[in-house]
């Protein structure tokens, strides 16, 4: 690889993207570009991690943030475990810092957490020297997800500064959107959000984001459409009246996309709930990149991991 083998970021762990400075974000995206590369080779692997041992620890469902981080450590040649709370000793009773405290016992260099609460990542980061890099936590952060959707809009805009991005769906309950807001405003983007009042959350325009009540306002001129799902699991009742009713108001169907610029993205984390927050002709359209997304995220985590990794000392070289 062509990056500088010098080139770190500032802490230990990445829990969130509120933490990260600009030149660091842009370092792991300039990182994820080089390492694109390896998944176009016959043989998708590098030495970077030859030695080191990842943990998985999974305590909320997930497909693409999990796979993704198991593919990028397996192409960095790591070990890799994979923890899954419903087959181990949590459903005993055990806590997470003890879980924690556990796994430690056997060496691991990288914990990737996913987990139902709101700053755990950023508590076991504390308490344990492996670094650890949080997969979502509670409606706080995905910050991997974060990047790699603005890797995806680098990839077509070249840069984000000046980007009108629309985030639409339930902001409130989504870590995906928080996440989002604080790089996009920290890369210099405009961001728009659009959702029912009961799904924006109070303190969005302290956030430095615009907000609509409605769709199609807010796609006016947009560059990036970013949908989002209704979050069900973390709403105690519903805050909609029915899905029918939200698709007929808030789903991006191909008529309301029209309201967009003619050439803006159509992006979407997933899981995608077709036919509520999105129409099927715009997620299989010819404007989507949503499969995009799932294919930046892998070299996305790649960099986070060879970044970290960087500041080892027993980092290996990767000739
Ligand atoms: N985008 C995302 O976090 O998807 P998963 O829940 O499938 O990991």
């Amino acid at each position: 690889m062509a990056t500088d083998s010098a080139a770190r970021l500032n802490g230990k762990d990445v829990v969130g993207i509120a933490p990260l400075s600009p030149s660091e974000i842009q370092l792991i995206l300039d990182t994820a570009e080089e390492l694109l590369e390896v998944a176009r080779r016959p043989i998708k692997k590098v030495p970077t991690l030859r030695g080191m041992t990842v943990v998985n620890l999974f305590m909320e469902p997930s497909t693409r943030t999990r796979f993704s981080f198991e593919v990028a450590e397996k192409r960095l040649s790591a070990d890799t475990l994979n923890f899954s709370a419903s087959a181990s000793s949590v459903t005993k009773g055990e806590t997470l810092f003890d879980t924690a405290r556990n796994l430690m016992a056997m060496s691991p260099d990288f914990i990737v957490i996913r987990h139902p609460n709101t700053g755990a990542p950023h508590r076991l980061a504390k308490e344990v020297s492996a670094s650890i890099i949080n997969a979502g936590d509670g409606i706080n952060e995905h910050p991997t997800q974060a990047l790699l959707d603005a890797f995806t809009m680098r990839q077509r805009f070249k840069s984000l500064d000046g980007l009108k991005v629309v985030v639409a769906g339930d902001i409130r309950h989504s870590r995906v959107a928080r996440s989002n807001i604080y790089l996009l405003n920290k890369m210099g983007a405009e961001v728009r959000c659009a959702a029912p009042a009961s799904l924006l959350p109070l303190e969005l325009e302290k956030l430095g984001v615009v907000p609509h009540l409605r769709l199609e306002p807010a796609l006016e001129g947009a560059d990036v459409v970013m949908m989002l799902r209704i979050q069900q699991e973390r709403q105690g009742q519903s805050n909609i009246p029915t899905l029918r009713e939200y698709y007929d108001f808030f789903a991006l169907t191909p008529e309301r996309l029209k309201f967009a610029n003619q050439n803006a993205l159509v992006m979407h984390p997933g899981p995608m709930n077709r036919g509520v927050e999105i129409d099927s002709a715009v997620a299989d359209g010819e404007q989507s990149v949503i499969l995009e997304q799932v294919t930046n995220g892998v070299a996305i985590r790649m960099a986070i991991l060879y970044l970290l990794a960087g500041g080892r000392s027993e980092f290996p070289s990767d000739s």
